[in-house]
């Protein structure tokens, strides 16, 4: 069986996989017209985000049965086709929840507290305290859109903060947590933390637009370590710029890497915080999402 991995996967978890009996495993970055070359021989096919697995990839994939996505979201792949030509997309929800709470965790205290402005001040010299006075995140209320897996580990934890939390998906109804269920509209109004922990979906994309963001608190904090264009990366620089949003902590971006004008104009405004979609990268995360694929893999193909 010809495996191909297109995104970089936890060694131990590659390993595992290769020494399965009967698996001709390669693993190596194409971009898109390499790996197309390749298509026609690969029986499964394991990715991250970076590789765009697209319906004329799909296409391609003659011998194509098995699609691994190590990680949650599965915007970066077309599961209507390969549903269409009855290839299995197989994901790891759940797995990295807790590297992505822990991010978001701390975006928010480096947005309420400076923290990579008064690097950068440090790094060139410069004493900026009195310009740097913060936020407690301490009775402060926080929204958290989207309570699955990781608005759920992101709320276990502010709770320790004694921040008031208010959440909001459309499929809960009541929680076992310290938190209100509310609607949107109690968020926007309400929250002087708002943070996006649902996926990339018709319904979500650019859901933080200049009309939610007129609804919602002067000096608020937005925090995106989710998908790209949930948030309208136009409208955030607006905000951000005019003061009505206090900070921003992103990890994802419509276009990454988010190299066009309206990016690095983003990017190089003080109020903002931000990470190369790393919210899944540590060595923990990674071995779990790895390992977890790799076995729900060899239950398929063993
Ligand atoms: C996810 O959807 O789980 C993350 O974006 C994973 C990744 O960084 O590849």
């Amino acid at each position: 069986m010809r495996v191909h991995i297109n995104d970089p996967l936890d060694k131990q978890a590659t390993e595992k996989l290769a020494s399965v009996r009967g698996v001709e495993l390669t693993s190596q970055h194409y971009e898109k017209d390499e790996l197309m070359k390749l298509m026609p021989e690969i029986e499964v096919l394991v990715v991250r985000s970076a590789t765009k697995v697209t319906a004329d990839l799909i296409e391609a994939g003659k011998k194509l049965k098995i699609i691994g996505r190590a990680g949650t979201g599965l915007d970066n792949i077309d599961v209507e086709a390969a549903k269409a030509k009855g290839i299995k997309v197989i994901n790891t929800p759940g797995a990295n929840s807790i590297s992505v709470a822990e991010l978001t965790i701390g975006f928010m205290i480096a947005c309420s507290r400076h923290i990579a402005r008064g690097t950068s001040d440090l790094k060139n010299g410069k004493w900026t305290k009195k310009e740097l006075e913060g936020h407690e995140l301490f009775g402060r209320t926080v929204g958290i859109i989207g309570f699955g897996n990781i608005g759920r580990e992101v709320a276990k934890r502010l709770a320790a903060f004694s921040m008031r939390i208010l959440a909001y998906d459309p499929f809960v109804k009541e929680s076992d947590l310290p938190v209100e269920i509310v609607d949107l509209e109690t968020i926007y109004k309400e929250s002087d933390y708002i943070t996006v922990h649902v996926p990339l979906t018709p319904e979500t994309k650019k859901l933080i637009n200049k009309e939610t963001i007129d609804k919602m608190k002067d000096g608020v904090i937005i925090i995106n370590a989710a998908r790209g264009g949930i948030v309208d990366e136009e409208a955030l620089y607006e905000g951000l710029k005019s003061g009505k949003i206090y900070a921003a902590g992103l990890d994802t971006f419509e276009l990454e890497p988010p190299t066009d004008e309206l990016r690095q104009k983003l990017l190089a405004l003080p109020n903002i915080v931000a990470t190369p979609h790393i919210g899944a990268s540590t060595f923990e995360a990674q071995e779990r999402v790895g390992m977890i694929l790799v076995e729900r893999l060899i239950k398929e193909i063993a």
